[in-house]
């Protein structure tokens, strides 16, 4: 990652944060966004503690206005783009049936619609100057299995893995720009852990379904994630790597417990 630049959206917390840091680490310079000034301004400093350069953009992803501002900031601050990583999410647990309209929409509109948004203006920005850029999307494992209680973002995430190996074809043939995902598993310390398996309950039933018997690390992720974006993994496009513990593929066991 060195000397690169790379942009992370949702990149003031969790794992957006993570990979950023693991990114500034690496050597490259890094724009991250997210809606809350405040929260953005307390991660570039940490991270800039350590190493690095960080440009904070305040933005919101379901918003094409301000994601041209963003790359427009991040041309002018590090003079190129070389990784975006769409990682800025929303997400809640709704049954199906209850699930408002204005709520699918802002989960389509930030994940689905978003991730379009970033990907076409960095993509666009690629093509003009015949440069090789490589984007990373985010997922979840329920984007190919099912999501009850996140309906929502289930759906957006299945389109965001349909986009990543459409991308990765379409751009790939003609422009040599990479496209890949990560499907994270349940990850400690993240806005998903804290609503979704919150409960001590929940938490338990979690780590019971993962064969490794814990929750990941963030830097797990962050790792994956540098060596997607990076030339060591110049011959992989179109896939997505699942970070999991094995969790999505643990149905039942014929062996007693
Ligand atoms: C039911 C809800 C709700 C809830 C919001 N809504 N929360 N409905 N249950 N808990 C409804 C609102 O009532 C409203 O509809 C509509 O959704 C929009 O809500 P707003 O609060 O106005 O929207 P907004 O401020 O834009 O917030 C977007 C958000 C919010 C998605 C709703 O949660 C958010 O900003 N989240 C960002 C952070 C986040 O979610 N991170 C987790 C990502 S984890 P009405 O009809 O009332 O107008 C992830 C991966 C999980 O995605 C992986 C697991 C392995």
């Amino acid at each position: 990652m060195k000397n690169s630049v790379a942009i992370v959206t949702g990149g003031s917390s969790g794992l957006g944060k993570e990979m950023a840091k693991k990114f500034a680490e690496q050597g490259a310079f890094v724009t991250i966004t997210g809606r809350d000034s405040e929260k953005l301004k307390v991660t570039k400093a940490e991270i800039e503690t350590f190493n690095g350069q960080v440009l904070t953009v305040q933005m919101d992803v379901r918003n094409p206005e301000d994601v041209e501002r963003m790359l427009e900031e991040t041309k002018d601050t590090f003079k190129r783009i070389d990784h975006l990583v769409n990682n800025a999410a929303g997400n809640f647990i709704c049954p199906a049936e209850d699930l408002s309209i204005n709520g699918w929409r802002a989960v389509i509109d930030i994940v689905l619609n978003g991730t379009w948004y970033c990907s076409q203006a960095v993509g666009k920005e690629w093509i003009s100057n015949q440069q090789k850029g490589s984007i990373l999307n985010i997922l979840a494992t329920y984007a190919w299995t099912s999501g009850p209680g996140v309906i929502h973002s289930a759906s957006a995430k299945a389109g965001v893995l349909a986009m990543t190996r459409t991308l990765a074809v379409e751009w790939g043939t003609k422009y040599g720009i990479r496209v890949n995902a990560i499907a994270p598993g349940p990850i400690e310390n993240t806005g998903a852990a804290e609503r979704l398996w919150a409960s001590q309950g929940a938490y338990e039933r979690t780590v019971a379904s993962i064969p490794l018997q814990r929750l990941g690390q963030p830097e797990e992720i962050a790792n994956a994630a540098s060596y997607l974006l990076s030339e060591s993994a110049s011959f992989i496009n179109g896939e997505c790597l699942t970070v999991d513990g094995g969790q999505w593929l643990n149905r039942r066991t014929f062996l007693k417990e």
